[in-house]
């Protein structure tokens, strides 16, 4: 069942947004060579705490921390760790979820480390762009498949594959809600949009196979191949106005 939010449930919602939006601002500046994920985990922990909002993914299905930092080859869902040190050249996705007063948000955003590679520069400028291809979809009448066909189709004309395996979602009260947002597939199928929904749009894109391998600590996503992966990941609420990004920075 799809939960649809009140004007003033969304607002609510943006509020949440905000305060992510707002960290994820602090991590562009901060996120140097030489870093631990450990330290971005912390600093974003304590911002979030700061603000009067509670870090949703700590205790989420087992998950330990307030963060998922994942580096180069990790698609989603990396451990942050005291010995991970960040090195120059490298891409780290930091994504969260903020509760603030009950009503949540979620965003993910790629970073690069110091100076990257052109091909690294290009996979972080698709996959951003991919989401706003996918936001632009989410109007009024459409439906999901035509925010899952316009990611994919823009993704791989320029060389990237689309992860399969970790999709947007629903979001209100609870992390995970209906409808599921797959950034993959034919167009005009699935839920159709209607006023008052909130989801996620967050695309993966691999630089070579879409496919993933679980490690041994049960969530850390990487790429079978050894291939970079990125994401950028925004809360929006569907409206007769058009989206509005409530993680918008
Ligand atoms: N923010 C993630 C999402 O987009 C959730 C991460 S799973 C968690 O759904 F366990 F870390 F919370
Ligand atoms: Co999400």
């Amino acid at each position: 069942m799809i939960i649809i939010k009140t004007k003033e449930e969304i607002m609510r919602m943006k509020k949440a947004g905000e305060i992510l939006a707002a960290c994820h601002r602090e991590l562009a500046q901060l996120i140097k060579p030489g870093m631990t994920t450990m330290e971005i985990d912390q600093f974003a922990e304590k911002f979030m705490r700061a603000q009067g909002a509670i870090p949703e993914q700590i205790g989420y299905n087992g998950y330990p921390y307030a963060t998922c930092t994942s580096v180069n080859d990790v698609i989603c869902h990396g451990f942050p760790n005291k010995t991970a040190v960040l090195v120059d050249g490298d891409i780290i996705t930091v994504d969260m979820v903020v509760n603030y007063e009950g009503w949540l948000a979620d965003s993910a955003w790629s970073y690069p480390v110091g100076n990257v590679s052109e091909q690294s520069q290009k996979l972080l400028d698709v996959t951003k762009e991919s989401l706003y291809k996918g936001i632009e979809q989410a109007v009024v009448g459409n439906k999901i498949g035509d925010i899952s066909h316009a990611i994919q189709v823009f993704a791989e004309a320029q060389g990237f594959s689309v992860v399969r395996d970790f999709i947007g979602h629903g979001i209100g009260q609870k992390m995970h809600e209906e409808p599921q947002v797959p950034h993959y597939g034919p167009p005009n199928r699935g839920t159709r949009l209607k006023p008052g929904m909130v989801i996620t749009i967050e695309p993966m894109l691999n630089t070579g196979t879409y496919h993933a391998k679980i490690d041994s600590d049960g969530w850390t996503a990487r790429t079978v191949d050894g291939g970079l992966s990125a994401q950028y990941e925004h809360t929006l609420a569907i409206t007769e106005e058009g989206p509005i990004i409530l993680t918008a920075q």
